[in-house]
């Protein structure tokens, strides 16, 4: 039995006091949000469509990360590491091509990321286009798609940021044609790495996105990355389909990351084999009329970089 004095320690002590605090102040993700309907999927957890109880009755996206489970148990072993970057970088970064985070909520060993709601995203843009309409995209909506894309690519590149896995499903689309860059999940600050990039993850970029310089084992990397993949989004919204569509080869048994020799071949079959000292550049023509994607390949001192066009 605790005696008298440590009674009144309990009841002073400030983090108990804070806790308290927090828990009377916490409300439920449901208190808060009706939710309306399932959105998707992903590796690491689902997407709802919410709504917001208050006034405003504002609609949002929230992404529920899975917690562990054994069987039937949900146990508990930590954050992902997805989620954490998604967590701290979302937090820090504002701008109108970036999908906005609007709180994280923690409850019953999930988590919970609010995130402002686009009604589309360019896979989605893309397979309307081809299967529905059977129509090209527009040049004139092709090109604001592909610009607010850069805008929002150049804005995560200049805070140091590279996406590392920029492809149709992860580009977001309101139905006011606003683009939104969504999924930090591989993101990553890049600035003075105390590693090369590759010693924290082995496989980054969805394959067919995959720039040739990871597919040949790159362990520095940089921007062009995100560049490279955004040069196949924008050939897959141009022909309706990816430009690169190599067979992904698996890990084997012991995880060992494979050569990527299919994708590859497809980079070849299209833009033809590099020789000697040469890499590909892939740029965009942007003229009031017309829409261009060019690629060639040039020297390798040109590397390609985000420019604001
Ligand atoms: N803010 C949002 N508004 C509307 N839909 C969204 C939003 N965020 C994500 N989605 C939808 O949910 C899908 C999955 O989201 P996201 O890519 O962030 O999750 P993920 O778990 O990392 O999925 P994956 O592993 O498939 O990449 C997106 O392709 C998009 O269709
Ligand atoms: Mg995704």
């Amino acid at each position: 039995m605790p005696d008298e004095w440590s009674h009144t320690m309990l009841q002073s002590d400030p983090m108990r006091i804070y806790r308290t605090k927090r828990d009377a102040a916490h409300r439920a993700v449901t208190s808060k949000y009706t939710i309306l309907g399932f959105i998707s999927s992903g590796t690491y957890g689902r997407v709802y469509k919410a709504q917001s109880v208050d006034s405003d009755g504002t609609i949002y996206a929230i992404k529920k990360f899975k917690p562990d489970k054994e069987g039937d148990v949900v146990t508990y072993t930590g954050i992902s590491q997805s989620a954490i970057r998604e967590m701290a970088l979302n937090r820090e970064i504002s701008h109108e091509n970036i999908v906005a985070l609007k709180e994280i909520i923690l409850e019953d060993k999930s988590i919970y990321m609010v995130f402002e709601y686009a009604e589309h995203d360019f896979l989605q843009v893309i397979h309307h286009y081809s299967q529905t309409l059977r129509i090209q995209i527009q040049s004139q909506v092709l090109k604001s798609m592909v610009y607010q894309l850069l805008n929002g690519l150049f804005y995560l590149h200049s805070a140091h940021i590279l996406h590392r896995d920029l492809k149709p499903a992860n580009i977001l689309i309101t139905a006011s044609g606003v683009v939104k860059i969504g999924d930090l999940g591989l993101a990553r600050i890049i600035y003075q790495p105390l590693q090369p990039l590759f010693a924290g993850d082995k496989v980054v970029v969805t394959i067919w996105y995959r720039a040739p310089e990871l597919l040949m084992g790159a362990k520095h990397y940089h921007k062009a990355i995100d560049c490279w993949a955004v040069g196949c989004v924008f050939a897959e919204l141009a022909s309706l389909r990816p430009i690169f569509k190599g067979e992904e080869a698996k890990l084997d048994s012991k995880k060992n990351v494979p050569f990527q020799r299919d994708q590859l071949l497809k980079i070849f079959e299209v833009l033809g084999t590099p020789q000697g000292n040469v890499h590909y550049v892939i740029y965009l023509v942007l003229t009031p009329n017309v829409f261009l994607f060019k690629s060639e390949i040039g020297p390798a001192s040109e590397t390609c970089q985000s420019t604001r066009i």
